[in-house]
């Protein structure tokens, strides 16, 4: 049987690690790319010619890089983190409404930043929030792009993703260092939830999507064990042999990444994966100090 996916942002930490997995199962990838390469197309291509012909599954990835520290919050940026999520979002759609023969499943990304960080509220798939911020609005606008009329026939599931634990990328690849020369600590107080997934999982949760018909709807992308950051700082560290108790003043974040954006470090929200747990996923690594030793594991 032919089964191919298409992944928007396929070369990114998410995608590289998905496209992998997808290839050792047996199925053909194709990345929707801004760079040319073997298996890729560009967002122009797509446009153009549509979906590859016997596309089974798509998945978009995509997005600029929110917490890139080289870049100033400015209002460009942020229409730039805006735009490669929502705009990429929509051509897969678009290209989907227009195939004539339909993938099975469209799989978009999101996060957990549509939840406001609060102390005492858990928050499950099934909570209706409004948006409350940039990030929050940002987590409405991405979703909503990628619905699709219900007479198309293809089942959607969004993935509202915690941070993801790789070697590879997102926070780990930025922590690593300070970490591995024992200058790591937790952010503030580290008192605020963190959300977390390991990399294998939430690749293999977005396999799951695409293998199992009855999985349609949001997904909390996370690890059912909640903990704060000050959890996470440890066993990151003890993982890795090394002290952290050196906290990231929260001024000094603001003051870096400015506070809109430093609040996805300095707040987090309690996510629970209701749906994702109800629907049968077994999770690898569901505790953070088995999920931060095989990150030190495979960096060796
Ligand atoms: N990593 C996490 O902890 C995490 C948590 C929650 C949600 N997410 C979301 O999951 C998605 C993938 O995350 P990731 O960590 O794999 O990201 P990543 O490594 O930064 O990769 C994202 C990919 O998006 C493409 N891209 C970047 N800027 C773009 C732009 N301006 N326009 C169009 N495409 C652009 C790039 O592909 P090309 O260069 O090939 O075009 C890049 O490889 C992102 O949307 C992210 O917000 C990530």
């Amino acid at each position: 049987m032919i089964r191919n996916v298409v992944i928007g942002g396929g070369t990114g930490f998410i995608g590289s690690a998905l496209s992998t997995l997808l290839r050792r199962e047996g199925y053909g990838v194709t990345v929707v790319s801004r760079v040319p390469g073997p298996q890729r197309i560009s967002w122009a291509d797509l446009g153009k010619n549509g979906l590859p012909p016997e596309t089974t599954a798509v998945v978009n990835l995509a997005g600029q890089n929110v917490l890139d520290p080289t870049r100033r919050w400015t209002k460009g940026f942020k229409q730039n983190v805006w735009a490669s999520r929502v705009n990429s979002t929509s051509s897969l759609a678009e290209a989907i409404i227009e195939a004539k023969a339909k993938p099975k499943v469209f799989i978009t990304i999101s996060g957990v930043g549509i939840y406001k960080p609060c102390a005492s509220k858990e928050y499950t798939e099934d909570y209706e929030g409004k948006p409350f911020d940039f990030l929050s609005n940002l987590c409405h606008d991405w979703e909503a792009a990628g619905n699709l009329p219900i007479d198309v026939g293809v089942r959607r599931v969004i993935l509202r993703s915690g941070v993801v634990l790789g070697r590879n990328g997102g926070m780990v690849k930025q922590l690593w260092l300070p970490f591995y020369f024992g200058m790591g600590g937790p952010v503030g107080d580290g008192n605020q939830f963190l959300p977390w997934i390991h990399i294998d999982d939430i690749t293999r949760l977005i396999l799951f999507a695409i293998e199992n018909e009855s999985v349609k709807g949001v997904l909390n992308g996370v690890s059912p064990e909640i903990i704060t950051n000050k959890q996470f700082t440890k066993a990151l560290a003890r993982a890795m042999w090394r002290p952290a108790s050196i906290p990231v003043p929260v001024f000094l974040l603001n003051l870096a990444f400015s506070e809109e954006r430093a609040k996805m470090m300095t707040e987090g929200q309690k996510v629970i994966p209701k749906r994702t747990q109800a629907y049968g996923f077994k999770y690898c690594y569901p505790d953070v100090q088995t999920a931060c030793q095989s990150l030190v594991r495979n960096a060796k």
